[in-house]
């Protein structure tokens, strides 16, 4: 059809879209930028047969639109889980399922903020959320963090300063567990400080537990969601760690009046019922034999990122060991740019995500974050050092 044919939608768009650029193209040899899990350790033949079994039983409920908080079973699988993992102290009810936790995020966001509105986050912390809320027009406030997670005074001057402002803070957004880009885990000290501050100040904290389960080593911290009788706490998990994002399921715990707001920005009625019952007849059984399996594949690659940024980076860079999750945050010298390079990074084959990525200020472009999740370990051996000779080839590599 010619151009001149073609129907224009000049004019017609809301001033709320944005444009989308389509899906990166670029596939680098070695890739660590995406956060993806262990392919090797999915269970694809149980979930296949857990699959029939539920459709066996339950099947023909599909011809009913379904439950709009998710499949009661699967919820009530996620209450139990909580219970015995997080102490968090829940019923079916207070769970709702989500396409990913992405969903959750996106309907807690719109049902707790208006544009303009403040809201306060670890000062590096998931891309995925900050678009959601600069989507929404929230104004995003990093809080310094060190080695044992949000620092208390920092958190304090911050909501005074923004008090100064004549601002109210809506909630405090944090990933306390194998912090996504950082790695550290929030000890139990500072979660208890924290929520006696955003207490104190009356704000709700927004936890982004997604990370938890992927413990290598290490004690677990409970949650924050357990330290708070009050209801202050909103709790939000994903089953795209433990199984796979590609079965896009997630879900909120929150007290009923956020349940509810949240409801009215749910797209799309409930969640994919198919995906449910496979999940909920797959995990009822194998939930912690395959997160073991799955944490023994994933400690094997982080140890080999570990080795080869031991060897090949020496003093040129320094790095947290992370005792859980998918990612190591690698800090090179100050004035070092590897935003400049990271699509040049890109080209010559190792894809890895700049720190100004992951702060609201835009700081950090001398940090990287590091994914070990998707590729075999002799892979993400080889690919680090190919990345470090990448480096010292653009005359980055210094130490
Ligand atoms: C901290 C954090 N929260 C939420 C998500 C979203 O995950 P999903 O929507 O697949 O559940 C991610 C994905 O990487 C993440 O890192």
């Amino acid at each position: 059809m010619a151009d001149s044919e073609r129907f224009s939608y000049e004019g017609l768009f809301s001033k709320n879209s944005t444009v989308v650029a389509p899906g990166a193209a670029l596939r680098p040899k070695y890739d660590f930028a995406v956060a993806y899990p262990d392919p090797e350790t999915l269970p694809l033949d149980g979930l296949a047969s857990s699959l029939k079994n539920a459709l066996d039983r339950d099947g023909k409920d599909l011809a009913y639109y379904p439950n709009s908080a998710g499949l009661p079973s699967l919820r009530r699988l996620v209450a139990e889980k909580l219970g015995r993992d997080r102490n968090m102290t829940v019923g079916e009810d207070d769970v709702v399922l989500t396409s990913g936790s992405g969903e959750a995020i996106g309907m807690l966001i719109q049902a707790l903020t208006d544009p303009g509105d403040v809201v306060l986050t670890e000062e590096f912390f998931y891309l995925g959320t900050m678009r959601q809320m600069r989507r929404f027009g929230t104004d995003v406030v990093g809080v310094k963090c060190d080695y044992e997670g949000i620092i208390p005074q920092e958190l304090e001057a911050t909501l005074e300063r923004q008090a100064g402002l004549g601002k109210k803070v809506k909630y405090l957004y944090t990933i306390p567990c194998f912090q996504n880009p950082l790695g550290w885990t929030m000890t139990l000290e500072r979660r208890k400080q924290v929520l006696e501050i955003t207490r104190r100040h009356g704000i709700p904290v927004f936890e982004d537990d997604c990370y938890v389960d992927l413990r290598f080593e290490g004690e677990d911290v409970t949650s924050f969601h357990s330290l708070d009788d009050t209801g202050s706490v909103i709790y939000v998990g994903s089953f795209s760690k433990i199984l796979a994002p590609g079965m896009r399921m997630g879900y909120m715990v929150a007290p009923p009046e956020v349940i509810q707001r949240a409801m009215s920005f749910k797209a799309g009625g409930g969640v994919n019922q198919f995906a449910a019952l496979a999940i909920e007849e797959y995990l009822k059984d194998n939930m912690y034999q395959h997160i073991e399996e799955e944490n023994r594949a994933l400690v094997v690659k982080r140890d080999a990122m570990i080795a080869s940024l031991g060897e090949n980076f020496g003093s040129a860079a320094t790095w947290l060991v992370p005792q859980g999750g998918l990612y190591v945050w690698v800090e090179m010298p100050e004035g070092t740019d590897l935003a400049a390079f990271q699509e040049q990074s890109f080209r010559e084959g190792v894809g890895f995500y700049n720190g100004t990525m992951f702060s609201p200020e835009g700081r950090g472009a001398n940090l990287a974050r590091l994914c070990f999740g998707h590729p075999p370990a002799e892979t993400v051996y080889e690919g680090v050092a190919e990345w470090a000779r990448i480096l010292d080839r653009n005359g980055l590599l210094r130490g």
